[in-house]
């Protein structure tokens, strides 16, 4: 069995959801690993904004970890879960913030250099305003930024028979193209903190590799323990990074 540095077991971030459904412990416990324990550099002693940051269970695993400062910005009302959450565990206002907004309104009060480190995890596909998003991360210019996402994978570019063969011959996989794929979001409307358009896009990873690209971010994707992850419960939805259809990644600013 896995030993995690923090482990969500037994805490009130798993409980039963709007939707009756509880939070598998494994959830939580792998994506603070990958997303959080292995990039300690980029926690540790840091002052952290974390968007989307729903009842509060990474701005917990930051905290744990040593975060000097952990901002958490939510458009619903599960704000109140996390303060009530977080302040349960023992934690306070030293510690930690709460911003009820839209993320938007936030990144947009925020000053170039407020935060070393931006957490944007399960929000990518929340929102169909990517590039304003990654205007921001360069104008606000945090040291890191950690982005965990699902992506669409099963766009291929199209390709006459003969690259197709060729491809093939040299055992190369299509190449994905950088795209937004828009459809209409279905919970959104919950305190209309967010995306009155009703619309969200879902980027390929190559979008997501792009944007970092051209808003001066060096990146790298973050490695998932497939061979220990296929064993993890199904309940623990962690199949996403098995198939490809979720994928993270740790950048950094080019001249940092
Ligand atoms: C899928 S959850 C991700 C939670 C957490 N960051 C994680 O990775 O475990 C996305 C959260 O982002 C919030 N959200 C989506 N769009 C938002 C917006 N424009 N402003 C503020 N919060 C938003 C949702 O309400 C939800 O709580």
């Amino acid at each position: 069995m896995t030993k995690f540095l923090v482990d969500y077991y037994d805490l009130p971030f798993l409980a039963k959801n709007e939707w009756g459904e509880e939070t598998h412990p494994d959830w939580f416990n792998w994506r603070c690993e990958v997303l959080l324990t292995r990039n300690r550099e980029a926690i540790e002693g840091k002052n952290i904004l974390d968007l989307g940051s729903h009842v509060g269970g990474l701005m917990y695993g930051c905290l744990k970890l040593g975060a000097r400062h952990v901002t958490g910005v939510e458009g619903t009302g599960r704000i109140r879960l996390a303060d009530y959450y977080l302040s349960q565990l023992g934690y306070g206002p030293q510690h930690y913030t709460l911003v009820q907004d839209d993320v938007y309104n936030h990144l947009h009060r925020t000053q170039p250099g407020d935060y070393d480190t931006v957490l944007c995890c399960g929000f990518l596909y929340h929102t169909a305003r990517q590039l304003e998003l990654f205007k921001e991360f360069q104008r606000i210019a945090p040291k890191h930024l950690v982005i965990d996402t699902i992506v669409w994978h099963t766009l291929t570019e199209r390709r006459s028979w003969s690259t197709w063969f060729k491809d093939f011959l040299a055992w190369r996989r299509p190449a994905e193209p950088p795209a937004l794929l828009f459809k209409p979001e279905r919970n959104i409307i919950e305190e209309k903190a967010i995306g009155p358009l009703g619309l969200i896009a879902v980027p390929t990873s190559k979008w997501v590799e792009w944007m970092f690209e051209r808003h001066g971010f060096k990146y790298r994707q973050l490695l998932w323990d497939k061979k220990v992850i296929k064993h993890v419960p199904i309940q623990a939805l962690l199949g996403g990074y098995l198939s490809g259809r979720r994928v993270s990644y740790l950048a950094w600013r080019s001249e940092a």
